[in-house]
């Protein structure tokens, strides 16, 4: 069994509390997953000023030196305040960061669904907060030379504080910044105040530089007065966040209220060979002996460590054990809570690092709006030059799939040079976040498609039928996500990857396929075209947000309820949901399908266009929040064998074989969500059938199953 030093470092007030329970956790923790741990204590802070004279004893600094990792509770109290500095608690914690080159501080602050209410902000805009300060924590103000103060001769005093950075300590923390920021969301706000500090501006031009090497990570930079505001105006925004010494001390101590309370945030001090991990509270010496924030400790403290654990993963410089000792068990409880799905308050900012989808790139493709112009189609009045900007209109905004169209226009970073967005009179006062600006909601009136040249359409088929024309006569392109259109013989209803060429010719309205087609269609072309399709038996697995955030809300609530022991009353679907399999989505039909089921049918079969194609389907509802899941037999003409199939559904652009049994490797909603491609896995050939295949295939609905696809059509068109 591997054996990991800890040094315990429990300093002064109630550090000296929490301190031994964490070092409990710890055992537990390291006795379910084959780890031991040897703890061993040493002074810090006060208690070490006031045993041998000094903040940190050289036999501390030794100890923490030869050890694995540090354990710190906390440093400071009233006795030590009118202390000379360098007999301050506090110098302490500064020297040991400074020796042991503790350079990054991370410190991540997310808002779990049942402690939303904990932060004094409103629910609407805590809801869904996920974000990680990078804090640089050994340079700076706190470090900086000159410093100290001087009496003058004319009487009064004179203090001075250096804030200092080289271009080589802002690199170092940008690219570990960068490469926590890479295992996220992929997108990194670098904060600064370059608009007055000549140190920002070094700060700016280092981090633009050590940019060029993370291109897969959205960069900004927001200067610090900005971001203190939007932190707590809309904190969802952001994701990772780097800054230096003093605006990372004050931004993360902000960013704490959003998770609730500092008692619920850890905190890890990384960058040398030793990492340090300590809660984020201070020493709370009023606190003292009443153990009220060891409650809170106990019962928040493993899934914050998990967060830090996972985003420090990548370190490239990463050398003994600079993860978090706390252990999987720990995330295992974290995600058997029922949370919110990403997407209803939180961007999810996943950049699929694989080719997207066969864009048309030759100046004649016949898919570009150029050829539809000279194919002698109708001229729309606002139709774009290359590299212009649009002006978009998103039609049911505050939804589920507007939601993300929002956040998916911001990704692949769609030109937009104006956002209206649309929703019902409910929503009237209220604003959605677009690039960090929030955006009134409007009710749809006669002129409100004026001047819009793209409208993404995701308020229901009633909504559609009555505004899409209205749209298109003010003259945009209306890239439609209801199932208003797609039957209709004159409306394009397009998967980019696969009928591209639909395009051509469009009279103002495309259609996205229903999401439950868009991700059975996928495998199914590569393997139309390798082997012709005959026969296929699709069943879905469709999660509850597919029927909208009323799904999601039915499923967080039923959930609740049975946790704390009360009856579940169904109050969206036809039935219970949690715990629960409805095979029931859209409404019955005489024949005895439901509507969703003879979409996938009529809908399939105009993809491909493969008017006669036999198809079986059976629809789902599970009590999955986001991604949807196909079990499909496909029988063709063509014998593919299993090796063959997996070859061919490898190479399709937009798919993603995962299909390594031996490993236990296949798709899942939960790995799933928030992924651009969809994921196919379990190929295998039919026992009962000659030219039979079975496989499992599973998408992000609200990405590639409607928002993702309209923009994708919506990119098409403008190019
Ligand atoms: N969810 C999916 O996975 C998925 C996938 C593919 C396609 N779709 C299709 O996309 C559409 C939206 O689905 P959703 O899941 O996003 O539903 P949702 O979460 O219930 O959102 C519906 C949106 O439509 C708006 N809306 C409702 N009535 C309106 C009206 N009279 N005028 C203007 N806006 C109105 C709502 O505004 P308020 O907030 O003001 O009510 C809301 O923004 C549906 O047609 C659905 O079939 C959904």
């Amino acid at each position: 069994m591997a054996t990991h030093k800890i040094a315990v470092l429990a300093g002064d007030g109630i550090g000296q509390e929490v301190t031994p329970q964490a070092q409990k956790v710890l055992q537990i923790v390291g006795k379910a997953t084959g780890v031991s741990f040897e703890f061993e204590p040493a002074l810090v802070g006060g208690s070490a000023i006031d045993a041998t004279g000094d903040p940190l004893p050289p036999a501390s600094l030794a100890l923490c030196e030869q050890s694995d990792a540090i354990l710190f509770g906390a440093v400071g109290g009233p006795k030590w305040d009118n202390a000379p500095q360098e007999r301050r608690p506090e110098r302490g914690l500064l020297a040991l960061r400074k020796r042991l080159d503790l350079f990054a501080n991370l410190r991540p602050a997310r808002c779990f669904p049942m402690l939303v209410d904990a932060s004094p902000l409103k629910r609407s805009i805590v809801e869904g907060t996920d974000l990680l300060v990078v804090r640089e924590l050994t340079g700076g103000l706190y470090f900086g030379e000159p410093r100290g103060r001087e009496e003058m001769a004319g009487g009064g005093a004179r203090a001075v504080n250096t804030m200092t950075y080289t271009s080589a300590e802002i690199e170092r923390v940008a690219r570990a910044a960068f490469d926590v920021a890479r295992k996220r969301r992929r997108r990194l706000a670098s904060v600064d105040k370059a608009n007055v500090l000549i140190v920002s501006q070094l700060w700016r031009e280092v981090v633009n530089r050590v940019a060029t090497d993370y291109p897969d990570v959205q960069l900004e930079h927001v200067l610090v007065d900005n971001c203190a505001m939007a932190l707590v105006q809309h904190p969802t925004h952001f994701d990772t966040i780097v800054t230096e010494n003093t605006f990372g001390d004050i931004l993360s101590d902000e960013a704490a209220i959003l998770a609730g309370s500092m008692g619920m945030l850890p905190s890890a001090s990384l960058g040398g060979r030793v990492g340090l991990y300590e809660p984020v509270h201070g020493t709370a010496p009023t606190l003292r002996g009443r153990a009220s924030r060891t409650r809170s400790r106990r019962s928040c403290r493993p899934r914050c460590c998990s967060a830090i654990r996972s985003a420090w993963a990548p370190m490239p410089t990463a050398s003994t054990p600079r993860r978090c000792p706390c252990s999987s068990a720990d995330s295992a409880r974290a995600t058997s809570t029922p949370q919110a799905p990403s997407w209803w308050a939180r961007p999810r900012w996943v950049i699929s690092s694989r080719p997207r989808w066969n864009a048309p790139t030759e100046p004649d493709d016949p898919r570009r709006l150029g050829r539809r112009r000279r194919a002698g189609c109708r001229p729309r009045p606002n139709e774009q030059q290359e590299g212009t900007n649009m002006r978009i209109a998103v039609v049911g905004a505050t939804g589920a799939v507007g939601q993300t169209t929002l956040k998916i226009l911001e990704e692949r970073k769609f030109p937009v040079s104006d956002l209206r967005a649309f929703a019902s009179e409910r929503s009237v006062g209220k604003s959605v976040v677009f690039k960090g600006e929030r955006i009134a909601v409007e009710k749809i009136g006669p002129a409100s498609f004026k001047g819009i040249e793209v409208a993404f359409f995701s308020a229901g088929s009633g909504q559609s039928r009555e505004y899409a024309p209205q749209a298109v006569k003010a003259g945009a392109v209306v890239v439609d996500k209801s199932s208003a259109f797609r039957m209709d013989p004159a409306v394009p209803l397009v998967v980019p990857e696969i009928n591209a060429h639909a395009l051509a010719g469009h009279r103002g309205i495309v259609a996205c396929p229903n999401c439950t087609t868009i991700v059975t269609v996928m495998p199914l072309k590569p393997l139309h075209d390798a082997g012709r399709l005959r026969r296929v038996v699709a069943t879905s697995y469709q999660a509850v947000s597919g029927a909208g955030v009323n799904g999601v809300a039915a499923l967080m609530q039923e959930t609740l309820a049975w946790a704390r022991g009360e009856t579940i009353t169904p109050s969206f679907f036809q039935h219970q949901i949690a715990f629960n399999l409805i095979p029931h989505i859209d409404k019955f039909d005489a024949s005895g399908y439901t509507g969703e089921e003879l979409k996938l049918v009529g809908e399939v079969r105009k993809i491909l266009e493969l008017p006669h194609l036999a198809i079986a389907p059976t629809t789902v509802r599970v009590p999955v929040f986001t991604t949807h899941s196909i079990a499909v037999n496909a029988e063709t003409e063509i014998k593919l064998t299993r090796e063959r199939a997996r070859e061919v559904l490898s190479t399709f652009p937009g798919l993603t074989l995962w299909d390594e049994p031996g490993e236990n490797r296949y798709p899942m909603p939960v790995a799933v969500e928030g992924r651009d491609e969809c994921f196919v896995g379990r190929v295998r050939e039919d026992l009962s059938l000659a030219n039979g295949l079975n496989f499992w295939v599973v998408g992000d609905q609200l990405r590639k199953g409607a928002a993702l696809n309209g923009i994708q059509i919506a990119e098409l068109l403008i190019r």
